[in-house]
């Protein structure tokens, strides 16, 4: 239990016990500075939201992905830093990537994207889904027992989106293994050096499937990509679809696996939850939901403020980098009922912030739900009596799971369980 705000971007207890930092926070105010870095922490639902549905551009992307840790490339003078973000925006990491634009630059490609991202398409691709999920645990149902990030999560999601883009099968396993876990934020500061373009290691690989779908369409999300036109008509540079196939393919894997992995370690702990959803398999999309606002993948993302303004009490500055702290705002009491409580059965069980919310909500939730949804479903079908391994993780009322060292994600290192094969 957390009593006194640690530093939430590198205390190793914040990683293990986040809920303890975010209700410590909250109970200080909806926002609040805190004293290690100026940022400051959005815990409040509302405050979270007004945030995030902003319509006047006050509030930034440009940092979203890293927040206050590598500072910004300028100083921030006067009470309106526009120009200076324009000036030194390429300096920052990410800035080359979806997630970390503004305004109609943002917009265009998200549109881009989000097209291709269809019903129709993602429909197609459940039946893929079912059975890779039923080959995964074919390997191992028969030991009783299954390591559950690299054995099936892991591999559900990196295999879900090869498929949905059309990377050949012969190079599904190898893009796995260079994914891998998201890099420490708090061993050195290596990850906060990254450039423009972290993923940029992927775009010979990238620029070789788009170019040959060029002529050749396949009918998978790559060709559409590749032919895909912005909304006035015009054709983007070959480098801006090769950055929106590199994103797109990276966006959506950590997540979605350690939300599995979060999902089974929440039945493991629950037995009569599963033997409810057994009996119920139509109640799996709401326990899904339910993870997601208990224990979501993406704790917090960041917005620079662009001017001075004014945020309920708090008086922000123009070149103040807030941290919207999703997993504490779909916490809140003054919004959840007992959010303590994990309840499939709450109203309204999509309210939570584990996709964000506003012009940059997750492009990939519908995806994220299906992939999570059949990897439970297809567990529940097959295995009964799913138990927390006490090798691994300790006796009940002792248990210890390790959290990758990351302030952004929440993501479990490692979960194994035991079950009883039907
Ligand atoms: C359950 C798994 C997932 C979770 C919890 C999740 C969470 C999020 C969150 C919180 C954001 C907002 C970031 C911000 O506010 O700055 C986001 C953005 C995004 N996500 Fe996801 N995501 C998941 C799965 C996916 C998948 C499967 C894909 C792609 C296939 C994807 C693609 C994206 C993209 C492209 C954006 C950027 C949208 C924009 O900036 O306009 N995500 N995601």
């Amino acid at each position: 239990m957390i009593t006194s705000a640690p530093d939430f971007f590198s205390d190793p207890d914040v990683i293990t016990d986040s809920k303890s930092y975010f209700d410590l926070m909250r109970s200080q105010g909806p926002i609040k500075r805190e004293v290690y870095h100026g940022t400051l922490m959005v815990t409040g639902f509302a405050e979270a939201l007004e945030i995030l549905n902003d319509k006047t551009g006050l509030f930034s992307n440009a940092c979203s992905v890293v927040g206050p840790i590598p500072g910004l490339p300028f100083t921030p003078q006067g009470s309106d830093i526009r120009s200076q973000l324009d000036a030194h925006r390429g300096e920052l990491p990410w800035s080359d990537h979806l997630v970390c634009m503004d305004g109609k630059r943002h917009q265009e490609h998200r549109m881009l994207l989000g097209s291709l991202l269809t019903y129709k398409r993602l429909k197609q691709n459940e039946e893929y889904l079912n059975s890779l999920a039923d080959r995964l645990i074919d390997r191992f149902i028969s030991t009783g027992q299954c390591s559950v990030v690299s054995q099936y999560a892991h591999a559900t999601t990196i295999y879900a989106i090869s498929d949905l883009m059309g990377i050949p099968e012969d190079d599904r396993a190898e893009l796995l293994e260079l994914i891998g876990a998201p890099p420490s934020q708090i061993d050195g500061d290596a990850v906060h050096k990254v450039g423009p373009d972290p993923l940029i290691f992927m775009k010979p690989r990238f620029d070789e499937y788009l170019r040959d779908r060029l002529d050749n369409p396949r009918g998978d999300l790559m060709s559409d990509l590749i032919h895909a036109k912005f909304k006035d008509g015009s054709t983007p540079d070959f480098d801006i679809v090769s950055g929106l196939a590199r994103f797109l393919f990276g966006a959506g894997q950590d997540t979605t696996s350690r939300l599995i992995a979060m999902a089974i370690l929440i039945l493991g702990e629950n037995k009569s939850l599963q033997q409810r959803l057994q009996a119920e398999p139509a109640r799996i999309p709401d326990f899904i939901e339910e993870v997601l606002r208990y224990d979501a993948p993406v704790k917090v993302a960041y917005r620079l403020a662009l001017a001075d303004t004014r945020l309920g009490e708090v008086e922000v500055s123009a070149g103040t980098i807030l941290t919207v702290c999703y997993n504490a705002a779909s916490n809140d009491p003054t919004h959840f009922e007992h959010p303590e409580c994990f309840d499939i059965d709450r109203p309204h069980v999509r309210d939570h912030m584990g996709f964000g919310r506003g012009v940059h909500g997750c492009l990939g939730a519908p995806l994220g739900r299906m992939e999570a949804r059949i990897a439970i479903e297809r567990l529940l079908a097959r295995v009964t009596d799913i138990r927390i391994s006490e090798d691994h993780h300790g006796p009940e009322a002792e248990r210890r799971y390790r959290f990758e060292p990351t302030y952004t994600f929440r993501s479990l290192a490692e979960l194994h369980i035991q079950f009883t094969p039907f």
